[in-house]
């Protein structure tokens, strides 16, 4: 007889019979056939093989299930500003009646007419109309979202933003990382006073720093948004209380914002299509992560590819992420953003899945998950799929099988 105390299953759940496309290793899906996934305490346990399970499955796990398919890490969407009230479809109209974005913006369309309509909406309100964009982002498989504010620009509005972003993560039991986007546009009370407005947003950000309600700092530098040196004075403000930057950047236009970004450490520089080659390096140097935005993209009808093969030389890391907003990138699915990173921007499905798990999770500063791995995080998902490319395949549908985040099956 064992001297050994009988403690009790050593995993809380454990899946059999997947295929896991980890995503551990520089290369490769990682992929593991008949695998055991397992975890504890909403940490994963075990990885691998079905065949090295140190026991009987009955024995080691509370709930044991038998699946086929594949199994990804839960998909990270960093970028989004999924918290707005109303929506743009009239402007869209008029897009494709020939008016510009940045013809829309000058003419106070824009940006500004989400923030007039999100000012107007109170904190359960605004709540209530942002939900069903996190759930659809979630039933396709967004295990983690960053959501910008960015639609206040004051700060009572800017706070509402973000509390309703952390209302956002509590209610649908997944990890919400917010970001202060003070510096989106100028709001009309402080018309040709863009140094007045930096130097407010400045001082609204350690407020909302005490409530907890930051946990990184953006701007949207572009001759419609914010000039490098305003965007320096609203980075110098994050550095001095010690919160991660990351930067709209060369979307429409070259103002070298990826390299600033980088200059200050920055988690990540976003859209980036007019990023200069140097920019490029400074950006590997500094190890940013460029935010791939394909949903902007497509829906801007740009033509002017990001730097793609200069990012992959200099070995800057690529994210993929929805941009999920009401002007130019109203896409509720992270896995159509990975489609559409491979058709315009020609990613591998593999490179989209990384884009969208692994380097999404760094571009966010989170290093417990992003790849399926003993320690990590037990999100995860659990996809009706032959082959993971079939994420980058399908136009919707419903793939997404099981979804769980911290080891809880949502
Ligand atoms: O990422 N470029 C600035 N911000 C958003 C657009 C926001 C909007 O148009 O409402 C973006 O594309
Ligand atoms: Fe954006």
């Amino acid at each position: 007889m064992s001297n050994v105390p009988f403690d009790g299953p050593i995993f809380d759940g454990l899946i059999l019979g997947a295929h896991l496309a980890t995503l551990d290793g520089a290369n490769g899906y990682g992929e593991i056939a008949d695998a055991a996934l397992g975890w504890r305490d909403g940490v994963l346990t075990f990885v691998g093989p079905r065949s090295q399970l140190p026991g009987a499955p009955d024995a080691l796990a509370r709930e044991v299930i038998e699946a086929d398919g594949w199994i990804t890490p839960g998909l990270v969407d960093c970028h989004t500003h999924l918290v707005f009230a109303g929506e743009r479809a009239r402007e869209f109209e008029m897009r494709l009646q020939g008016a510009s974005y940045e013809a829309i913006a000058r003419a106070g369309g824009g940006i500004v007419s989400t923030v007039r309509a999100t000012r107007e909406a109170d904190e359960a309100e605004l709540l209530r109309q942002s939900l069903p964009r996190a759930r659809a982002l979630l039933a396709d498989g967004a295990t983690t979202l960053e959501i910008k504010s960015g639609y206040g620009l004051d700060f009572a509005n800017e706070r509402k933003m973000l509390r309703v972003a952390r209302q956002v993560g509590e209610a649908l039991g997944i990890t919400v990382r917010t970001t202060y986007l003070g510096a989106h546009a100028l709001p009309p009370e402080f018309k040709d006073r863009a140094e007045d407005y930096i130097t407010a947003v400045c001082e609204w950000l350690p407020r909302l720093h005490a409530e907890g309600l930051v946990d990184a700092v953006d701007a949207f530098c572009e001759g419609i948004g914010f000039s490098p040196a305003q965007t320096r004075r609203v980075f110098d403000a994050a550095r001095a209380l010690g919160l991660p930057v990351k930067l709209h950047a060369d979307q429409l236009s070259d103002l070298g914002g990826a390299a600033l970004a980088a200059e200050f450490d920055g988690l990540s520089a976003d859209h980036v299509e007019y990023t200069s080659l140097d920019s490029v390096r400074t950006m590997a140097a500094h190890g940013t992560v460029a935010v791939l935005l394909p949903g902007a993209f497509h829906v801007l009808r740009e033509t002017k590819l990001p730097p793609l093969q200069a990012f992959r030389d200099n070995g800057v890391a690529m994210a993929v992420a929805t941009d999920c907003n009401p002007g130019t990138s109203p896409l509720l699915s992270l896995r159509q953003a990975m489609q559409l990173a491979c058709t315009h921007f020609r990613l591998t499905p593999e490179e989209a899945l990384r884009g969208a798990t692994q380097h999404a999770s760094r571009a966010l500063g989170l290093h417990d998950r992003g790849v399926l791995r003993v320690g990590m995080r037990a999100d995860f998902v659990h996809w009706n799929v032959g082959h993971p490319a079939e994420l980058c395949y399908w136009l919707g549908g419903q793939l997404a099988h099981g979804i769980y985040a911290g080891g809880r099956r949502l």
